[in-house]
């Protein structure tokens, strides 16, 4: 190179540094922008938001519900997810020993004629290796088995001579031992059911199940079931991914799918009738939407279980006799309508009811309050979806006068074909278009049927594994929603749980694995939603020259003992803002004691939670000293905030 070809060299070098300089400096120093946000919390400008409006909705989905909330640990427990033709795969069963010890195949010699499948082990072995020889299920990727806990093991047997088996939790390779019992079977040519508990002595989180004998001679094996006993309220459910729920604050659960209840062909739908009763009695069925066999411990029964007991109004969405590729036709829906007219009484019947009789059996004497049915999911364009939701929403309309029933066509800007009390809305988008739909409902007709937003998310790039940018985009969305919500009387986020080792949607809002779980940012962001539902919503306006990047409403709510004018606002942009929230029409002065700010934000709109870091992205909540009538505020660039304004008229003053 010569002294001129250096020079430019140098030149270049040095403009090129100063470009990527600037870019630098502009790209980290944004300016700080100003806003006015006044809200007029006059009473009688002043609306109630429905009691209803925030909820969940439970599709079984990514192993949500199997190897999810329902707490059973055995995978496959009746031997049935290998279809009813034997020999079957037993999947994940598998042996202990090899060939010459051990022979262990399926039949159909069942006690129970609903699931006919059974396991049949032939032990060969005189002298079986130390430890014995049998079989071991590593339940849903892994058993999480803690020191001092109690699991309840029954299973059905049945052996034609004596012999003892030796029943164990055990690591995954079945060298450490948690908990061991040996259970003896008398010879006999019926089926025993054999119940014992088993009392973990330490904790490995991906154990499995070992049934192991030393005794030459044949054994059968059904309905193996293990289960922690600290389910919640003892009902079967997963406790920490209840309390997870429960911290949402839902008024309704939406159950139990999604394309779930559809299936790809009708065949595989999800079937009440077949998901009630005895569980040891239950089929079972293989979900050909999400690809995963489940024992339908978590069925009909338990869903409605699971609506009590997180004090959430059940909505039951219903098959209407169509699937993803195949339909039946309105002429021939009939025992559908009677079917799904069933189900009803199950919930609601009485006792001495045919169905409802079944219910309390099963230990459910009062009703279900079942007062929402969605006919079908996502079956708007389907060929015979208006007939056959006539015949639904007749026969539903005539037996039960009260029961809201929910279309799955969209009304929000053309009027329904036919009648309905909701219509469905799902939407699945990228941020910057769902941060835009929070207008969706603004020009939407004041008189038909009202909105149930069931499922709502951002997808795809903008969301990573669930990040912070989509969660901003949710919150706007749901303001809007909060602001309509004379129309908007529901809405849910979808999906609500995945566990990590089935991840067949993505996003989800919370992420579990055996013993683990999360909430990714769209599941914080709700919880900044759950005191909305039943709270009073007041007018506000925005005056900003930065207010496109702006999202807010403003709400009166109560707790147990103080009442506070919550402004929540997202900032979707990347500079800081300076806002003012002003207040007028108030019925009692703002009380800086007591006043609070949450804001969830991070440094990069992209960051996401993990099981490494569960806490990256969470709302922090701070004391707001300076709160009142007019309060200035700092809003974080990529932010949701939540101001939790106290009103004077707290029990303290009013006790004054
Ligand atoms: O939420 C995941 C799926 O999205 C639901 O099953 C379906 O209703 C929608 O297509």
């Amino acid at each position: 190179m010569d002294s001129r070809e250096a020079s430019l060299s140098t030149i270049l070098c040095s403009l090129l540094l100063f470009c990527l300089g600037c870019k630098c400096i502009a790209s980290e120093l944004h300016a700080t922008q100003t806003a006015v946000l006044k809200v007029d919390a006059s009473p009688q400008l002043a609306r109630q938001i429905p009691d209803t409006l925030f909820g969940i909705f439970f599709e079984e989905i990514n192993h949500a519900g199997a190897g999810g909330i329902w707490a059973e640990l055995v995978s496959n427990r009746g031997f049935e997810a290998g279809g009813p033709h034997t020999p079957s795969n037993i999947d994940p069963w598998s042996i202990i020993g090899d060939d010459s010890s051990v022979f262990v195949a399926t039949d159909r010699t069942s006690c129970f004629s609903r699931n006919t499948v059974a396991l049949r082990m032939e032990v060969l072995c005189d002298n079986c290796p130390a430890g014995g020889v049998g079989i071991y299920n590593p339940g849903f990727w892994g058993m999480n088995i803690e020191d001092g806990k109690t699991y309840n093991l029954v299973m059905y047997v049945k052996s034609p001579e004596y012999v003892e088996l030796a029943v164990s939790l055990t690591s995954s390779d079945g060298s450490q031992n948690l908990a061991s019992v040996t259970i003896p079977v008398s010879g006999a040519s019926n089926w025993t059911k054999l119940e014992q508990k088993l009392v973990a002595q330490g904790t490995n989180r991906t154990s499995r199940l070992q049934i192991t004998t030393n005794k030459k001679g044949v054994v059968w094996f059904d309905q193996v079931s293990l289960m922690p006993t600290d389910t919640y309220k003892g009902h079967g459910f997963r406790t920490e991914l209840i309390s997870m729920m429960l911290d949402l604050k839902p008024r309704f659960l939406r159950f139990p799918g999604g394309c779930f209840v559809e299936g790809e062909w009708l065949r595989n739908a999800f079937r009440w009738r077949e998901s009630i009763g005895p569980w040891e009695e239950r089929p079972g069925h293989f979900g050909d939407v999400w690809h995963y066999w489940t024992d339908d411990g978590l069925g009909y029964y338990e869903f409605l279980q699971l609506s009590e007991d997180l004090g959430a109004a059940p909505i039951w969405v219903f098959n209407n006799g169509i699937s993803h590729n195949d339909e039946v036709d309105t002429a021939a829906i009939a025992p559908f309508v009677k079917d799904v007219l069933d189900s009803l009484e199950f919930a609601r019947g009485s006792a001495e009811s045919t169905w409802g009789s079944v219910r309390a059996a099963m230990g459910h004497p009062e009703p279900f309050p079942v007062k929402y049915v969605a006919i079908g999911n996502e079956d708007c364009g389907k060929k015979f979806y208006r007939g056959n939701y006539l015949k639904f929403y007749n026969a539903i309309r005539e037996a039960y006068p009260d029961i809201q029933m929910i279309s799955n066509c969209d009304a929000s800007s053309t009027p329904l074909d036919h009648p309905a009390d909701l219509y469905d809305f799902h939407v699945y988008t990228d941020s910057k278009t769902l941060f835009s739909m929070k207008n969706t409902f603004d020009k939407s007709s004041r008189n038909g049927p009202k909105a149930f937003v069931s499922e709502y998310a951002v997808w795809r790039s903008d969301a990573g594994r669930g990040s912070l940018l989509a969660s901003l985009a949710e919150a706007a969305f749901l303001t809007g929603l909060e602001k309509n919500s004379d129309i908007v009387q529901m809405a849910s986020y979808a999906p609500l749980f995945v566990n990590n080792n089935d991840q067949t949607w993505n996003p989800d809002a919370i992420v579990f694995n055996s013993w683990q779980q999360y909430g990714t940012p769209s599941y914080w962001m709700q919880t900044l939603f759950g005191d909305s539902s039943g709270a009073m919503i007041h007018p506000i306006t925005i005056t900003s020259s930065y207010s496109s990047s702006l999202a807010a409403s403003a709400i009166t709510w109560q707790d147990s003992e103080n009442s506070f004018l919550r402004v929540k606002i997202v900032n979707f942009g990347s500079d800081p803002v300076s806002l003012t929230i002003s207040l007028t029409g108030l019925q009692a002065p703002v009380n800086a004691v007591g006043s609070t700010a949450t804001v969830l934000t991070s440094s990069n709109v992209m960051d996401e939670n993990s099981f490494s870091n569960p806490n990256k992205v969470v709302p922090v909540k701070s004391q707001l000293p300076n709160a009142a009538e007019q309060t200035q505020v700092t809003l974080a660039p990529h932010s949701f905030s939540s101001f939790d304004l106290a009103l004077a008229q707290s029990k303290l003053v009013a006790e004054m």
